[in-house]
This record gives C-alpha cells, structure tokens and sequence, in this order.
C-alpha cells in the first residue's frame, strides 16, 4: 500500500509532513506523524490545549477505502485477540479505522471506537459489516483528555499503535483515565512499540519530534509501575529491517510489547 499523507498545521505556518509508505506493522508515516502532531511534538512543546483545534489533517492518499491505512494488524496481536476472552463493553481506544476492530466485535456486547479523527472512524463505520453494526458506536474524543464515560463502564479497554508515542508526563494521566473507565473485573491489551530505530540510506538515525524514544527494559518498567495494581502479563517481539518508502526512505526496527492486563488481581 502506497499513501501520501500530509500535515497541516493551522494556525497560518504550513509544515508539511510526507511519507509513502508500504508496511504491515509500521506506524511509521501516517500515524506518526499523525499521532505526533496530535500530541503537539512536532512543533515545540506539547500543550493539550493545541490537539484539537491547530491540527488539520488532510490525506492526499489513492486509500484503499477497505482496507487499514496501518495494515493487515500484527499477528502477534491477532493470535491474541482470538484466545483472549472477549465479552461484554469493549473501548478501542485509538482506534483509527479499526484493523483490529472487528477482531473485538465479533465477541463482545459492545464496542465503542474512539479516536481523534473523526474520517479515520467513519472509514472504520463504512468498513464493518452492517450485521455488526448494531453493536457499534464511534466517538470522537482526545484520549488525553477526560473521556465521555462513566466510571466503571467498560469490561475491556484495547489500543494500539499510540501510547508509545506518548510523551512520558502524560502516559500516567491516559493510564488513570482507563483506569476509571474499567469495571473492577476489566481488562486492558495495549502495544507499545520500543528500540525504535530508522537509519537512513545514507547512514543517519532518524528520529521524529519529541518521541519518547523508549527501550525495551525501560518500557516494561513504566508499563509495570503504571499497571502496578494489575495482574500483567507482557509478550514481546520484534520487527527488524521494514523498509519504509518516504521522502527518504529508511529502514525501521523496533521491539514491540503487547500487554494484556487484569484489573481483579
Ligand atoms: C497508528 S494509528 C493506530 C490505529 C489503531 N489503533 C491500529 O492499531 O490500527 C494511531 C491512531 O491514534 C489516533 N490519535 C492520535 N492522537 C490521538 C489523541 N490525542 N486522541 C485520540 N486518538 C489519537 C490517530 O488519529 C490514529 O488513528
């Protein structure tokens, strides 16, 4: 798959972000920089009072209109979702246009899909099939914000593919929200991705904006002292090498966490 994406930032100075890419597992050219500009770290210092209104994205994309911008989903994570018990109210956080979704929907009573991005949910709305539909609801919210919900309200929360992105002050606050979100007996699955590392072709290690920039043993301390009062269980893997096409290609690595985590200890 082959996109181009474009950010605009609108509060008068453009600054353009492209990137092609092709990739299954790569978050790397739309939701980088998307995710990144959400969180304010493409230009100076996050305020979260910049997310939703200076941001403008526009997708100049030939999308394929069925199938995810981020791919076919890590089959880690799929080998998960199918043993995992799924039941009840399920939020996707994050949810983009939902790679993962229907994974979710075809167990559970329920799933709210949320993200920033009002068109990346109206894709994920269009793409499900309509005998699901009746047990879906999308909502547009900010997940560093306070969410719509009432305390206790879902049996699971998943996302993926965001909170890595995260800057490091801010995790703990999205953590607590999920946490009041989630019934006593809930359970949460996130990804976070680690050892990130884009070499250009000609040598040089690329980074974007103020990403936290996270190694592995380092993460899964944060992890653990953020689910301290969860029973956890951590799964790793790896992805080494993707190339990825952009203005200047580059090869991507990066370790990768899945995390599975019961409130009812
Ligand atoms: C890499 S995509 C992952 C999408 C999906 N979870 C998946 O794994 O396919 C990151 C998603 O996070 C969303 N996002 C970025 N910042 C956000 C924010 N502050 N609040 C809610 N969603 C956000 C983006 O719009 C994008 O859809």
């Amino acid at each position: 798959m082959f996109s181009f994406v474009r950010l605009e930032i609108s509060n008068g100075r453009k600054r353009p972000l492209s990137a092609k890419c092709h990739s299954e597992r790569s978050e790397e050219s739309l939701c980088t920089m998307r995710s990144l500009a959400s969180f304010g770290m493409t230009k100076g210092r996050f305020r979260p009072s910049m997310i939703l209104n200076i941001m403008k994205f526009r997708l100049k994309t030939k999308e394929n209109k069925s199938k995810s911008l981020w791919g076919k989903g890590d089959k880690d994570t799929l080998k998960l979702l199918n043993k995992i018990r799924i039941q009840g109210k399920w939020l996707n956080l994050a949810a983009g246009d939902g790679r993962y979704n229907l994974n979710l929907l075809k167990n559970a009573d329920l799933v709210i899909a949320s993200d920033i991005d009002k068109r990346v949910l109206n894709k994920l709305w269009r793409n499900t099939p309509s005998k699901y539909r009746s047990k879906l609801q999308i909502k547009v919210f900010d997940l560093t914000q306070k969410s719509p919900f009432k305390s206790d309200y879902f049996d699971g929360i998943f996302c993926t593919g965001i909170l890595h992105l995260v800057p490091r002050k801010i995790l703990p606050k999205i953590l607590r929200e999920m946490n009041r979100v989630l019934n006593k007996n809930g359970k949460i699955i996130i990804d976070f991705a680690t050892d990130i590392k884009r070499i250009s072709f000609d040598g040089k290690f690329i980074t974007i904006g103020k990403e936290p920039l996270y190694k592995l043993q380092e993460a899964r301390k944060v992890l653990r002292k953020l689910f301290n009062n969860y029973k956890v269980k951590i799964y790793e893997s790896a992805v080494k090498d993707e190339i990825v096409q952009a203005a200047n290609s580059y090869k991507f690595s990066f370790k990768f966490i899945i995390l599975v985590a019961d409130k009812n200890k």
